[in-house]
């Protein structure tokens, strides 16, 4: 029987160490509710790493069944690979690059050799799992050299691979001294997906000029192999949060916080900290809208959620100090004993009290600079079942190439910003509901099932197109 194996750097589960025990989380992230109903299937596998750091030999036998019993495989990584592969080259160098941040990118010769090394080490582990005959789906700029390693090791096998962030011009992927190694690696795979064609066009554009590979019809000669290269755009499981946003407990709690906020109408700003998310400009845009519109003042406050993320990496440890000042500066500027204009967390929520400030918030600001898709705009439309609320989109978020009845603005421009939030302010009922119905109507039927299907069945269809010619 074939199965299929999914391996991305994080495991859907988290294990986190309490002082005297081991508690299992979900992980933050669309990807694990998406895959959810494909990993748990009848002998299908999930590989990653849990999160933890394990103590010893014990530990790690514990952890390794349990998460065995929920269809997932363990790749235990020890601190210094974490520091190098991890923070290092994954999140130093290829993510301040893919999203166009350079001048936050390092090159280091000792965090791509740890790149190169985890890549290995989960090789090895999905070998372990995989047979013969199984699907392999590879997720994420963390793992862009295995489809490759897994290619040499077997050469017959079935192999997707899936990038969740932006791939960038040519000219961003060519300062990178590793550049032809990172392209060969992802040219493993049969099938190679993005969010947007405009990714995909970039990635065709630095084989061709990296490796002088050129594509036919979206598809690409490696070795007498024929690589597929196509768009799928990500979509949520939409009927969670519809169902969760109209449940008892979000109707409570947001008549909790309306209560609490003396009914001020609200705009609504969510997301993992991070310097491409454009918070600090987004931050220095409400401003701008209570300098220019005084009217706003105590009529309405930005409540915005920033979840911990990746804090050991410098940038992000210098961004939490910029969004703190930036926000006690500004509520001390304009506060009043009755009204706070920016209500800030940081921290995560449990999805019941998210689905309430989705139901909550009249207009929600989704403003990346760079952002491969962005889930939480597709998460606020599905919230929202009086189809009521204005979304505004950074035209630089993946998700601007679907949900086109949000106000597309550019995330640098905060006038531009200030502006929109004025007009979402003001923009007439029956004009949020012609957008929100048309937005709700694609995000509900292009959701993370569809997606995962669209793309397992494509890679299927892939692979026997190529064994019918290779057969011929
Ligand atoms: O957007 C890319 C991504 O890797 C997501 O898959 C994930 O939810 C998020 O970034 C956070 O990643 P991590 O906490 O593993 O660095």
């Amino acid at each position: 029987m074939s199965r299929t194996i999914i391996v991305s750097n994080r495991l859907p589960t988290k294990v986190i160490r309490s002082e005297e025990s081991l508690t299992f989380q979900p992980s933050e992230g669309g990807l694990a509710t998406g895959l959810g109903s494909i990993y748990r299937a009848e002998g299908n596998v999930w590989v990653g790493w849990p999160g933890l750091f394990v103590t010893d030999e014990e530990e790690e036998k514990y952890v390794t069944e349990e998460l065995q019993a929920d269809s997932m495989s363990p790749v235990f990584l020890t601190e210094a690979e974490i520091r190098d592969f991890y923070e290092g080259f994954s999140n130093s160098t290829l993510w301040p690059t893919f999203h166009y941040f350079t001048q936050f990118a390092t090159y280091e010769q000792t965090h791509w050799d740890a790149y190169v090394a985890v890549n290995q080490k989960f090789c090895e582990a999905v070998l372990a799992q995989a047979g013969p005959e199984d699907t392999i789906w590879v997720h994420d700029y963390q793992l862009l050299l295995l489809p490759e390693m897994l290619r040499k090791a077997r050469p017959e096998a079935t192999i997707g691979f899936f990038l969740h962030i932006p791939f960038p011009s040519y000219e961003l992927i060519r300062v990178l001294p590793w550049r032809a190694e990172l392209l060969r690696g992802m040219l493993g795979a049969d099938l190679i997906g993005f969010h947007t064609f405009g990714y995909m066009r970039h990635f065709l554009s630095s084989v061709s000029q990296v490796l002088g590979l050129s594509a036919v019809n979206g598809q690409i000669e490696v070795a007498h192999r024929a690589v597929r290269v196509d768009a799928f755009p990500m979509g949520i499981d939409y009927q969670r949060y519809a169902d969760a946003a109209a449940s008892e407990a979000a109707i409570q709690h947001e008549a909790t916080y309306r209560q609490a906020l003396h009914n001020v109408r609200v705009i609504l700003s969510i997301d993992r900290l991070d310097y491409t998310k454009g918070i600090a400009q987004r931050l220095r845009a409400f401003e701008l809208l209570l300098q220019n519109y005084p009217e706003w003042r105590e009529q309405v406050s930005l409540i915005m959620l920033v979840v911990p993320s990746r804090d050991q990496v410098a940038q992000y440890a210098d961004l939490k100090v910029e969004i703190d000042e930036l926000v006690g500066r500004i509520n001390a500027s304009y506060r009043t004993i009755a009204w706070t204009p920016i209500h800030y967390f940081y921290r995560s929520l449990p999805l019941e009290e998210l689905a309430s400030l989705y139901r909550l918030a009249e207009v929600a600001l989704v403003t990346p600079m760079r952002d491969g898709m962005n889930l939480v705009a597709k998460e606020f439309v599905a919230s929202k079942a009086d189809h009521k609320g204005v979304l505004i989109l950074s035209e630089r978020a993946g998700a601007a190439r679907e949900l086109s009845d949000a106000l597309i603005i550019n995330p640098t421009d905060i006038n531009q910003l200030a502006e929109a939030m004025h007009e979402a302010l003001v923009m007439p009922e029956e004009d949020q509901i012609q957008r929100m119905t048309a937005m709700q109507a694609l995000v509900q039927r292009y959701n993370v099932f569809s997606w995962t299907k669209l793309f397992l069945n494509q890679l299927a269809y892939t692979k026997m197109k190529q064994q019918t010619l290779a057969t011929e």
